[in-house]
């Protein structure tokens, strides 16, 4: 201990959001001073308010700034600071920043660049495992990246393959195909994202496992040949390949199972070391072994990464350790605190990651100010772990994770309680989230009974979007709504210069209305014209009747970052809806960006004739893909967007010919 206080006396956190405050509590218990790095964007976040200091980096795109390794570098020098902690994402794996750290005498909190190099490497990674006696799944890792050789392989493995970038992680450039005939496709989908991500499109075709679990060892090893493992999670229950809920220990492990897969992990870890001989190569730090485990629980090599997850509090509070203590001990030359036998399993924890997006809209991720916010209260069983507070700013640069609530007890079923009763208790306005997903996630008879797999969402969909679907009548009456609520809104805008003209439509308080109006609009529904009779309520609401059904309507019109939504109830369900979507249904003339981001790929060009949903471009927006397709048949006028241009979110990006002009 003496030796660590002497080296390490400042460290600085290469990162941002969560991870960055989560590593920063540590250092100041540790008493060791922190230096933050942000971007232009992150100037007023918390990262940068609870750092002992701070630099600015450069502009909003992590390749300007939490990407940039020489401005990274100079900022360790001018803060002297020994260390640096790359946390997760960003340069947490990236073997030429290791590599600059090592020329400049500064302690990399990871693992030696060989390390990342080899494990980063899918292939490489799996040959290291297969040789060291650690069970992995069939599949082409070869050098052949021909078409037709992919092709022959995937068809030898069997389908459904797993097409996945030989770089990749966190789901990225990976795809499946179900059959020989989507296999082209996909195969190009995942090397555009491969390219983009990690500018090497290779890939590797696996044996896709039919209801698979992912379940990951969390291992540590020190620079003198210690290794230990720190029991699994399971994080099986996943969005786009991405993480939702995780929880240790897995459910329904047993312990002579869960004795195999630490010690598989820890040979894998070591394993490792076997590979450029000489250096201090083993695993000086916490890594991750990933499994595939099928229900009879048999357990298969995925991939290992030699990062801090973001899922690593589960792991903590099961095993009552800081892992960020343990990597800041073991950077400075220190051994593992504990040995395998001294590092016991209690009771069980829950993470859930409380994201900015739509489940209802395929998760589409948002943006924008979290307007309110309260948070259950923290105590040592309940953990937030964010980067953000009231009034901050969830931004389109980067991940769109708010926080990640953890919670432990002391069995799976109290736990679960306990995550469901905080995330009742968490409160947002401002964007939409994915919470009351997650409250229908964790209370789903079959996550409550433990059956979880890495299909469990698309496999409960119908329960887990219980949204009933809008009848077309309660649809109208959403449209008269924000019909009636647009014009209230341009009218009070004229309120003042114009006189006010007696129509309790046009008045934003509804003050002078003491007598029964009712107004007809006439709506078109497809091809039928639809009457809704509106009258105005005195508190505020609107009763609408179609035929002989009678709705009780209430809601606003606001506005979020540059767009404007309908908040709308319909006898108590409430929904929202971009405003400018909704009412420019029908009106379209073309298609439109769903939100701000790059054009990747464009399929048409003027004059091309195109069928309704045919493939118009790829935009990637918030790290993903989107497809955006015809929204009517008709011939292409104008492409608005060349590929690598940026699109803000509603700008048109295909102009259609209009069809009378067609028709000349
Ligand atoms: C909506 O609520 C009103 C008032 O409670 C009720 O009279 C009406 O029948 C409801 N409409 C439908 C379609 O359920």
């Amino acid at each position: 201990a003496l030796y660590f206080y002497h080296v390490l006396t400042a460290i600085l956190i290469a990162n941002r959001g969560e991870i960055a405050c989560r590593v920063m509590r540590t250092a100041k218990k540790m008493g060791v001073k922190s230096v933050a790095v942000y971007s232009e964007a992150d100037r007023n976040s918390m990262h940068v308010a609870m750092a002992d200091e701070a630099y600015c980096i450069g502009p909003a795109p992590s390749q300007q700034s939490y990407l940039a390794m020489e401005k990274i570098m100079q900022v360790a020098k001018v803060s002297a600071a020994q260390a640096i902690h790359p946390g997760y994402g960003f340069l947490s794996e990236n073997t030429e920043f290791a590599e600059l750290c090592k020329q400049e005498g500064i302690i990399f909190i990871g693992p030696p660049s060989s390390a990342i190099r080899d494990m980063g490497i899918k292939s490489t990674s799996k040959a290291i495992m297969s040789a060291a006696g650690v069970p992995v799944v069939e599949g082409y890792h070869g050098e052949d990246q021909s078409d037709e050789c992919l092709k022959e392989h995937a068809k030898r493995i069997g389908y459904p393959v797993m097409i996945k970038a030989v770089r990749g992680g966190g789901g990225k450039g990976m795809r499946i195909a179900h059959s020989e005939k989507e296999f082209l496709d996909q195969l190009e989908s995942a090397r555009r994202e491969a390219k983009k991500s990690f500018n090497d499109d290779a890939v590797l075709i696996e044996k896709f496992v039919d209801n698979p679990r992912h379940v990951e060892v969390q291992v540590f090893g020190d620079q003198h040949g210690n290794a230990v493992y720190l029991f699994e999670r399971d994080c099986s229950v996943q969005r786009r390949h991405q993480k939702i809920i995780e929880e240790a220990p897995g459910p329904g492990i047993n312990p002579e199972v869960r004795r195999r897969l630490g010690e598989a992990a820890v040979k894998a870890a070591k394993a490792v070391n076997y590979v450029g001989a000489g250096n201090a190569l083993l695993l000086n730090t916490s890594g991750t072994v990933e499994f595939i485990m099928d229900s009879k629980h048999n357990f298969y090599f995925m991939e290992m990464n030699t990062r801090l997850q973001v899922e690593h509090p589960v792991t903590e509070m099961i095993t009552g350790t800081d892992l960020v203590e343990w990597q800041l001990r073991v950077a400075a030359g220190e051994k593992i605190p504990l040995m395998q036998e001294d590092i016991v399993l209690q009771g069980h924890a829950f993470e859930a990651r409380i994201y900015a997006e739509d489940p209802n809209n395929n998760f589409m991720p948002g943006a924008g100010p979290l307007l309110h916010l309260t948070t259950p209260p923290p105590d040592s069983f309940t953990r937030i772990e964010t980067g953000v507070r009231q009034g901050d700013e969830v931004s389109v640069h980067y991940d769109p994770m708010i926080a990640k609530l953890v919670v432990w007890a002391e069995d799976r079923q109290a736990a679960l309680r306990k995550l469901r009763y905080s995330l009742h208790q968490y409160n947002i306005v401002g964007l939409s989230t994915n919470i009351d997903f997650l409250l229908s996630l964790s209370g789903h008879p079959q996550f409550e009974a433990g059956n979880v797999h890495t299909n469990f969402i698309p496999q409960h969909h119908d329960e887990l979007f219980p949204t009933k679907k809008a009848t077309p009548h309660e649809v109208m009456c959403q449209a008269a709504l924000g019909l009636i609520l647009k014009e209230k809104m341009l009218t009070d805008a004229f309120r003042d210069q114009s006189d006010d003209k007696f129509s309790p439509f046009a008045s934003s308080t509804g003050r002078r209305i003491n007598i029964c109006y009712t107004r007809k609009l006439s709506l078109l529904d497809g091809e039928n014209i639809v009457d809704v009779a509106v009258s105005y309520n005195q508190e505020g609401s609107y009763k609408m009747q179609i035929q002989d059904e009678t709705f009780l309507i209430s809601g606003e019109i606001f506005n979020e970052g540059d767009s404007v939504y309908l908040r709308s109830s319909v006898n108590g369900t409430v929904s929202h809806m971009s405003l400018f979507l909704f009412l420019s249904v029908g009106m379209q003339s073309g298609a439109v960006a769903p939100m701000t981001g790059t054009v990747e790929k464009v399929f048409v060009k003027a004059g091309d004739k195109v069928k309704i949903g045919d493939p118009l471009m790829v935009m990637i927006a918030m790290k993903m893909e989107h497809t955006i397709r015809a929204p009517k048949a008709g011939v292409i006028k104008k492409v608005n967007f060349q590929e690598g241009a940026q699109a803000n979110r509603h700008a048109p990006l295909v102009e259609f010919v209009d069809e009378e002009a067609e028709s000349k």
